[in-house]
């Protein structure tokens, strides 16, 4: 097995381990310790305004001068149903009172700030931008393209992979259904049911249906789980949950315990927080919400609507009301540096193999 790949010599990186950008939970350090260990850092951009995504790159680039990728969500096409978002919030008052909240009000802007987003990783002469939740629109591909950037697409399942392939991506993610945070699905199995594969099933699926190079995610934590999915066919592993507990993610000390004090059947995956299914510890809030699956407002509109529920209560060190994002192999997960989670993955791939 040869950890020099298709997937190392496209992205220019001597390892093919990827920091899954976390929106929310990235920081330049997170990016620039695993570009600097012969990684690919990624910033979680999902969130960000143009102006915050511009200061995150310039921050990146002072600590690193090797690759590094941003990761964008693309904008859904879900409408604004006021009926259903005065429903939720009637069902969310309990939490705000408790918490002395406001009701937010709802902005709707995705597709404004995305295209932003795209001209300015054009502008900055980003080299590689990573996708979730969906195929960017076709200008936005050709523009990127045009600009030489190399482009990774997120699949959940085989239908998925081969529409990325179609659309021009370079490489693809299988996100297998272990994967902690949002599914990256734009499909339905059935009725809202996206697709939930495990890795294990999804990589070589996915392997055999498309001719570009393929990376493997969810429940992937060390060097077993990284020689696994090449073993499987992928040139790569993209990991999440073991990144976010290392010292320099961006997430909180109670999340970070959280996730350590987990098992791996401790996990679910619900659209309670944000209006589109995501893997996380179970708490109170998902066992309340639960109840109004059928009537939750689509993302990005519920992700507004719990906004505040879940940083007051984050904020108040309590998790019961906040998401806890985190993949199925929680007890993997370690409390060290992200440089030497990359030199332990590096030292164990090299003599495993
Ligand atoms: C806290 C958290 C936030 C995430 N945010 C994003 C994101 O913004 N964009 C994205 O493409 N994937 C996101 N993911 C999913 C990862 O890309 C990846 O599929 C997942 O972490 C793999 O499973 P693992 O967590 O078991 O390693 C997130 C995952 C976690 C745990």
């Amino acid at each position: 097995m040869d950890l020099t790949n298709d997937v190392t010599k496209t992205l220019g990186i001597r390892y093919p381990i990827i920091q899954a950008g976390m929106a929310g939970s990235t920081t330049p350090e997170l990016v620039a310790t695993v570009s600097n260990s012969g990684g690919l850092g990624t910033i979680g951009a999902g969130y960000f305004t143009t102006e915050k995504l511009d200061q995150e790159i310039t921050l990146v680039e002072e600590l690193t001068d090797l690759s590094f990728a941003v990761n964008l969500f693309v904008p859904s096409d879900k409408l604004y149903l006021p009926e259903k978002v005065e429903k939720m919030n009637a069902w969310l008052r309990p939490y705000r009172r408790a918490l002395n909240l406001e009701e937010p009000t709802v902005n709707i802007s995705e597709e404004a700030q995305f295209n932003a987003a795209i001209d300015l990783l054009i502008e900055k002469q980003i080299a590689i931008v990573s996708f979730t939740f969906g195929i960017p629109n076709y200008k936005a591909i050709d523009k990127l393209k045009a600009n030489g950037v190399t482009l990774i697409g997120t699949a959940t399942s085989v239908e998925e992979a081969i529409a990325n392939e179609q659309a021009g991506m370079d490489l693809i993610i299988a996100q297998g259904s272990e994967a902690g945070g949002h599914r990256g699905s734009f499909t339905y199995v059935t009725g809202s049911q996206v697709p939930l594969v495990g890795t294990m099933s999804l990589v070589p699926q996915v392997v055999d249906a498309v001719d570009i190079p393929v990376i493997a995610a969810g429940g992937i934590m060390d060097a077993r789980g990284l020689i696994a999915s090449m073993v499987l066919g992928a040139k790569g592993a993209q990991l999440g949950t073991a990144f976010l507990t290392t010292e320099e993610s961006g997430a909180s000390k109670l999340y970070k315990s959280a996730i350590q004090d987990s098992k791996e059947t401790d996990t679910v995956v619900t659209k309670v927080f944000s209006g589109k299914p995501a893997r996380g510890i179970d708490n109170d809030f998902i066992h309340n919400m639960n109840r109004y699956d059928d009537d939750i407002p689509d993302y990005p509109i519920q992700n507004q609507l719990t906004n505040s529920i879940r940083k007051a209560s984050a904020k108040n060190g309590d998790t019961k009301w906040t998401h806890l994002w985190s993949g199925q192999s929680p007890r993997l997960a370690q409390s060290i540096s992200a440089a030497t989670l990359m030199q332990q993955i590096i030292n164990q791939t090299k003599a495993l193999i």
